[in-house]
């Protein structure tokens, strides 16, 4: 059940109004199996562009390729925005890489932090790279017939124990700034920049979106290595660029491969 919001958020999201319009439409939840399911369900039912969910704690969180996202009460960011594009299929990847730079520069504004960006939309710290967050688009229809995205954001807040399998690989914003950040802040800053992100998309500024994901992605296109499998066939290649889609641009045996969202397995960069 959605509850009233905390009198923060409220505070907050009055505050930044005039950055927000619609995307001030907040729904507030406790606890959640995914914000997502919450926000696909009011998506599939009509709710406008810029409607949110957040929860404290979600009982399945869940990650890209089918993995859980650990979601312990009070220690994360947990938030989903329905988005509407006129072409949605066709602007997926593009979308993805705009939400990435939104919340990257939403959590480095809040926080001061130097986030990174790691393909398609991971958001990484420090060397070796420590993951921080990330993002999960689904989407309502089917193939072609995209009628809303939801953008799933998950930002690891505080420091907690994590499961063995990520514990070497997780970071969060106490841990590397050494204090909390206040959640209503960077929920309020991280709705204000997708949403200027999407009008950009919208607006046809598809170059913006390139440029502003290179600025924050391009310690991992100076040729870090990457892996992906091709009809069971494992391949590896040095990471160059993106292209104006949104694909990967990877060096592999002489050529230059474009790999699409999700197939890929980065080593992690250590220096
Ligand atoms: C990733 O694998 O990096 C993506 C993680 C996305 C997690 C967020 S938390 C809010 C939303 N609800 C979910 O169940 N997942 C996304």
């Amino acid at each position: 059940m959605a509850e009233p919001l905390p009198p923060d958020l409220i505070h907050a999201l009055v505050s930044a109004e005039p950055r927000l319009a619609g995307f001030a439409r907040l729904r507030y939840f406790p606890e959640v199996d995914s914000t997502n399911d919450i926000a696909l369900q009011l998506a599939a039912a009509g709710a406008p562009a810029g409607t949110s969910v957040l929860a404290d704690v979600q009982r399945a969180g869940r990650g890209r390729r089918g993995r859980a996202w650990f979601s312990p009460p009070g220690a994360g960011l947990y938030l989903s925005v329905v988005v509407r594009l006129p072409d949605a299929a066709a602007t997926l990847p593009l979308l993805t890489l705009a939400v990435g730079v939104a919340v990257a520069d939403a959590v480095s504004t809040t926080s001061g932090l130097p986030i990174e960006l790691k393909w398609p939309n991971d958001l990484v710290i420090g060397r070796p790279w420590r993951k921080l967050g990330g993002l999960l688009c689904e989407s309502t229809g089917t193939g072609a017939q995209v009628d809303a995205v939801v953008v799933g954001i998950g930002i690891n807040l505080r420091q907690v124990a994590y499961p063995p399998e990520i514990a070497e690989r997780a970071t969060s914003i106490e841990t590397e700034l050494g204090r909390p950040i206040e959640r209503a802040a960077l929920v309020v800053e991280t709705l204000a920049r997708v949403r200027d992100a999407v009008d950009r998309l919208r607006n046809g500024e598809g170059d913006w979106v390139c440029h502003e994901w290179r600025r924050l992605g391009r310690a991992g296109l100076g040729g870090a290595s990457v892996t992906w499998s091709e009809q069971g066939v494992a391949h590896r290649g040095a990471a160059r660029d993106i292209d104006d889609r949104g694909a990967l641009l990877v060096e592999t045996n002489g050529r230059v491969e474009r790999l699409i969202a999700g197939e890929v397995t980065w080593e992690r960069l250590r220096d």
